[in-house]
């Protein structure tokens, strides 16, 4: 084995499937686990240290010795600023910060962001460029914006790489599944002018090999890509990419109007505040939901990274669905 790469949040949804791609290849994966982690899906025998990311003395041993980093641990629902914070700021600042003492040679530091620290694009068709002022709409977004800047600020004695990808779709996800859900029984429930709006979306093993490219490449440090499709698509894109494999007929469209949207937002909210649980919906994620383009552009990582995301939509939502239906999930 060549060299050692650590990966955070390896027993999430992106992590397993990154772990999975690492599977057999010349280097050897260490993973930190928190000490509420649930390891029982790793991999056997894989390395595993346990740290809390407030502690340094433990991270300190987390990232003795590796030659590069994936960050990829963080949360996408909280209550509120501060727990974000603590779920995608204060990790990427204390991990920077036992790198800068335990091991000062780190080869690069990947921070895997979001395309929400940059927010929508105003239109859909090129979407939002690595040089666009930032403008997230949620605390979510701002949060992984804090957490970048750190990075950024890092970057004169950590190599650090940031990537953003949009929404990632494929086996393992459990947030794209709802809408499969939804069209298997011939209903599409969505937010925002359905007619207009356009993403971005990545399937998960493009997404794994763009970050690894961002790990191993030369000219990365010290940058921040988005990593996505070329195309971008509308809901009826992703409808006729999941017809054939889910065999609905007719489809029943509702569209939430706006100020039920905000509403359900504000009553999610509330309702978060009083069981003291993250919410599934809140002012935030309404916000998110009725933008018109959650769409990013992919010619800065072509062109440095050679990156090519290179699943077909229609590919990749077979894939995903055939996975769901081997692991029962549908
Ligand atoms: N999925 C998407 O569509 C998407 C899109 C853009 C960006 N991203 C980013 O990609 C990363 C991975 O996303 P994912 O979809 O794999 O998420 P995920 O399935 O929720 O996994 C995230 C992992 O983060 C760790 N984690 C959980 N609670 C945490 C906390 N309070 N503090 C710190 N770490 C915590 C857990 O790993 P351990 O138990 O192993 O620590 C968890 O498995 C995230 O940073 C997310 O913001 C995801």
């Amino acid at each position: 084995m060549s060299e050692t790469i650590l990966v955070t949040g390896s027993t999430g949804f992106i992590g397993a499937r990154l772990l999975h791609c690492l599977e057999g290849r010349d280097f050897a994966v260490r993973v930190l686990l928190r000490p509420e982690s649930n390891a029982r899906s790793l991999p056997e025998g894989v390395d595993a240290v346990r740290a809390d990311f407030s502690d340094p003395d433990a991270l300190g041993r987390a990232v003795l010795g590796v030659a590069r980093i994936v960050h990829l641990a963080g949360i996408t629902r909280a209550r509120n600023e501060e727990e974000f914070d603590r779920g995608n700021v204060m990790p990427v600042r204390n991990l920077l910060a036992a790198v800068r003492e335990h091991n000062p040679g780190l080869k690069r530091f990947v921070l895997v962001s979001s395309l929400a620290a940059a927010g929508p694009a105003s239109e859909g068709v090129h979407g939002v460029r690595e040089s666009d002022e930032p403008r997230p709409v949620s605390a979510y977004g701002r949060s992984k914006l804090r957490a970048e800047r750190i990075c950024m600020d890092a970057s004169g004695t950590v190599p650090v790489t940031i990537v953003r990808p949009p929404a990632v779709y494929g086996p393992g996800d459990r947030d794209v599944l709802q809408v499969f859900r939804m069209l298997s029984k011939g209903v599409l429930v969505s937010a925002g002018n359905p007619f207009v709006q356009r993403f971005s979306m990545i399937y998960v093993d493009d997404l794994v090999r763009g970050i690894m490219e961002a790990a191993y490449s030369g000219n990365a440090a010290g940058h921040l890509y988005y990593l996505t499709s070329r195309q971008t698509w509308s809901w009826d894109d992703v409808i006729a990419a999941a017809r054939p494999s889910l065999g609905f007929g007719k489809l029943r469209r509702i569209v939430l109007p706006n100020p039920l949207v905000y509403l359900l937002g504000a009553f999610g909210g509330l309702a978060g505040r009083l069981s003291g649980k993250p919410p599934l919906i809140n002012r935030d994620k309404a916000n998110e939901l009725v933008q018109d383009y959650w769409v990013c552009s992919s010619e800065k990582a072509a062109e440095e990274l050679g990156f090519i995301a290179a699943t077909q939509l229609a590919e990749g939502v077979g894939k995903t669905i055939a996975w769901y239906r081997k692991k029962g999930w549908m």
